[in-house]
């Protein structure tokens, strides 16, 4: 896979933008919030729900985060004005958490705020390893502030996550929340798993992990050993569709959330699993990236994990391998 889809991604690169642009339509919702909403409200019909990503990431000076705090300001009154079931994914970065901490805190918590007063969550979204435990503190501040509509991302291919999840359940019990995924990010052999089964290993041990200490668990896969797993272990624990969730120090019912797990996916990916899930009960929200940044964030995508033009590469020549 390793060689195939570096010459993917170099061919891709190759490729002029109004081909990419047709292919990233299937995974990007538009340019704007207006056609992120269109594409919500077309989707509702499935009995799905959503988290909106406003594309970018790691800024190169702070004047720059305020595209991002006005952007999403414009999501948050398009969710509520248009009702949607929907809450937000941020990239810490995008903050500035890599150019001034503590100016990036407060953009976060200004955000939090106003996402607080209409009730509606903001997960953090994991980006390369500079930035796991900052962005895990970030979580953790926030929390003593009073600010619960935050959670962060996992991944699972770190060998830190399992102690990672138990030091976030131990500062907020019942109130720790994960989206728990494999890692886009390819990270060095000496911090993480590299090979598929460790991987998938790891994930479905993070899931029981955090279903046993009674955190939330936003299982973010398209990977069927992974979700199998996950309906099995929530079946063992009695919990699944319509079931409240009732583990030991658990939170209780949140807004916008499932009882005590969801499953998540990417806008344009595996659309026939995510029905199925969808059909049979378990909150299942998309991830829906929008932006007019979408040609380089795509290509930085595709930079950091060969494996996605891989992805894309299959679905276009045997799209029965991934049905939208
Ligand atoms: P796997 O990669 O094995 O994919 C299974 C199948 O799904 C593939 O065979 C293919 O058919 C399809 N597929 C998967 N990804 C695809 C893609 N991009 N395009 C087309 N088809 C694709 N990572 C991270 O580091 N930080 C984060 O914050 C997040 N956030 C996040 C949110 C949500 C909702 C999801 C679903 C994923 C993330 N990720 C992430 C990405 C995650 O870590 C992981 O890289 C991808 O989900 C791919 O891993 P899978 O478990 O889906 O398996």
């Amino acid at each position: 896979m390793g060689v195939l889809g570096r010459f993917m991604v170099g061919i891709t690169k190759c490729m002029p933008r109004f081909f990419v642009a047709g292919v990233a339509r299937r995974y990007v919702a538009g340019k704007d919030i207006a056609s992120a909403v269109s594409v919500m409200k077309k989707l509702t019909g499935e009995g799905v729900c959503f988290t909106i990503d406003v594309l970018g990431e790691e800024i190169s000076n702070l004047d720059e985060a305020q595209f991002f705090i006005d952007e999403y300001d414009r999501v948050l009154d398009a969710i509520v004005k248009n009702n949607l079931d929907a809450n937000l994914s941020i990239k810490p970065t995008a903050f500035g958490l890599l150019i001034d901490e503590k100016k990036a805190y407060e953009n976060i918590e200004r955000l939090l705020r106003n996402a607080m007063e209409n009730d509606i969550f903001v997960r953090l979204d994991m980006e390369d390893f500079r930035v796991t435990q900052p962005t895990i503190d970030i979580v953790i501040a926030m929390h003593a502030k009073g600010l619960r509509n935050v959670g962060t991302v996992l991944q699972s291919r770190l060998f830190r996550t399992s102690s990672d999840i138990d030091a976030v359940c131990d500062e907020l019990s019942g109130y720790a929340d994960f989206r728990i995924c494999k890692g886009v990010y390819l990270e060095h052999e000496s911090i993480s798993h590299t090979g598929y089964h460790n991987i998938v290993d790891a994930l479905n041990q993070h899931v029981d992990q955090i279903l046993d200490r009674g955190a939330y668990a936003a299982i973010a896969s398209h990977d069927w050993p992974i979700i199998e797993h996950s309906l099995a272990a929530l079946e063992a624990r009695g919990m699944g569709p319509g079931i409240g969730d009732s583990r030991d120090g658990c939170a209780g019912e949140r807004t916008g959330k499932g009882p005590g797990y969801e499953f998540q996916m990417l806008l344009g990916v595996r659309g026939n699993i995510r029905r199925r899930l969808a059909k049979a009960g378990h909150r299942t929200r998309i991830y829906i990236p929008y932006g007019e940044r979408w040609y380089e964030y795509s290509m930085r995508r595709l930079d950091e994990n060969p494996d996605v033009a891989m992805h894309i590469t299959k679905s276009i020549f045997m799209p029965w391998t991934n049905r939208r």
